[in-house]
C-alpha cells in the first residue's frame, strides 16, 4: 500500500467500470477510502471491484445511485465529506442513436439523455460535493471527466456535453479556489473500456475488433489507452503534486489531439 492519499475520502462516480472502476483501485491503492457510486443495475460490478480492493488490503465501498438526481451524492457525502472526488460516470450515446455524430436528425429524448448525465450528472455531483467540503471545513480536490471529443466536433451531442464539462470545471474551479479546493479535468482519447465497444457496435459494419484497430492506428503513440492511463493523471490531480494547478484539462490520449484529432 503506498500512501498519496492516505487519510483522504474519495467519492467515485462510475466507480462500477472502466475508467471509474480504474480510479478507485489507484486510489485505494494510495491509501484513499473509496466509495464507488453507479447505478442500481451496476451494483454486482460495482461490489466486485470494493471486493478485489477491500482483498488487496484496501479500503471501499459501493453505493447505488443515479447522478442525474439533485441530492443523490449530497446524501451520500451527509456523514462525511469527500475530499477527492471524480466523476467518471458518463454515457457515449442514447440506446436508440444510430449515428453519434448527428444533430441533424437527434431526437430531443437523446439530446437529453446524454447531456443529463454527462453534464448535469457532473453538476450535481460536483456542486454537492464542493457544498460538503465547504460546511466541512475540509477542502478537497474534484476531477471532472471531459474528454478528447471536447475539442473536436465529430461526436455529436457527446462532443457538446464534454466542451460543457471542460467549461464547467473552470468554472467551478475559479467559484471554490478562495476555499481551498481544486477543481480540474482529464480528458482521456480512445480508451478501452465497456463504452468504447459499445461505441464500436453502434458504428456497425466492420465489428468492434475492426474498428477499436481503426482507433488505435489514429493515435500517434500506437495503442489504446487502459483505463489505468487516465487512473494515473486522475491521481495526479487528486494528489498534493498538483497543488497549485486548477481549473486546468489535461488530455491522456497517446498524442491523439495532436492531429487535431484526425490522420
Ligand atoms: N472510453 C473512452 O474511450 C473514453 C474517452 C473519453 C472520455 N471517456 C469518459 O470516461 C468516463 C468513463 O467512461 P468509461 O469508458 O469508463 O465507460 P464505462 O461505460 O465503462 O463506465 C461508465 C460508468 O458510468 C455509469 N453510469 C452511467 N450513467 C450513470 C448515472 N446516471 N449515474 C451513475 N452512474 C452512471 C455506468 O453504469 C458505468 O459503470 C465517461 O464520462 C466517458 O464519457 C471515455
Amino acid at each position: 500500500m503506498r500512501g498519496r492519499l492516505a487519510g483522504r475520502r474519495a467519492l467515485v462516480t462510475g466507480g462500477a467500470s472502466g475508467i471509474g472502476a480504474a480510479c478507485c483501485s489507484l486510489m485505494a491503492a494510495e491509501g484513499a477510502e473509496v466509495v464507488a457510486v453507479d447505478l442500481p443495475e451496476s451494483r454486482a460490478a460495482g461490489e466486485a471491484v470494493c471486493a478485489r480492493i477491500v482483498d488487496e488490503g484496501g479500503t471501499a465501498s459501493f453505493v447505488a445511485a443515479d447522478v442525474r438526481r439533485p441530492g443523490a451524492v449530497a446524501e451520500i457525502v451527509a456523514d462525511g465529506a469527500a475530499d477527492a472526488v471524480v466523476t467518471s460516470a458518463g454515457v457515449s450515446h442514447h440506446p436508440d442513436q444510430s449515428d453519434l455524430g448527428d444533430l441533424l436528425d437527434l431526437s430531443v429524448e437523446a439530446w437529453r439523455f446524454v447531456l443529463d448525465v454527462n453534464l448535469t450528472g457532473t453538476f450535481l455531483t460536483c456542486v454537492e460535493a464542493a457544498r460538503a467540503m465547504i460546511d466541512a471545513g475540509r477542502p478537497g480536490t474534484i476531477v471532472t471527466v471531459a474528454s478528447v471529443a471536447a475539442r473536436i466536433p465529430t461526436a455529436g451531442v457527446y462532443s457538446v456535453s464534454k466542451a460543457a464539462v471542460a467549461m464547467l470545471t473552470r468554472s467551478l474551479a475559479l467559484q471554490v479556489a478562495p476555499f481551498g479546493i481544486r477543481v480540474n479535468s482529464v480528458g482521456p482519447g480512445y480508451v478501452a473500456t465497456a463504452m468504447l465497444e459499445g461505441v464500436a457496435q453502434v458504428r456497425g459494419s466492420k465489428g468492434t475488433d475492426g474498428w477499436l484497430g481503426i482507433w488505435e492506428e489514429r493515435v500517434p503513440l500506437g495503442r489504446l489507452g487502459t483505463p489505468e492511463d487516465v487512473a494515473r493523471v486522475v491521481l495526479f490531480l487528486s494528489s498534493e503534486e498538483s497543488d497549485y494547478l486548477t481549473g486546468s484539462v489535461l488530455y491522456p490520449d497517446g498524442g491523439y489531439l495532436l492531429r487535431g484529432g484526425t490522420r
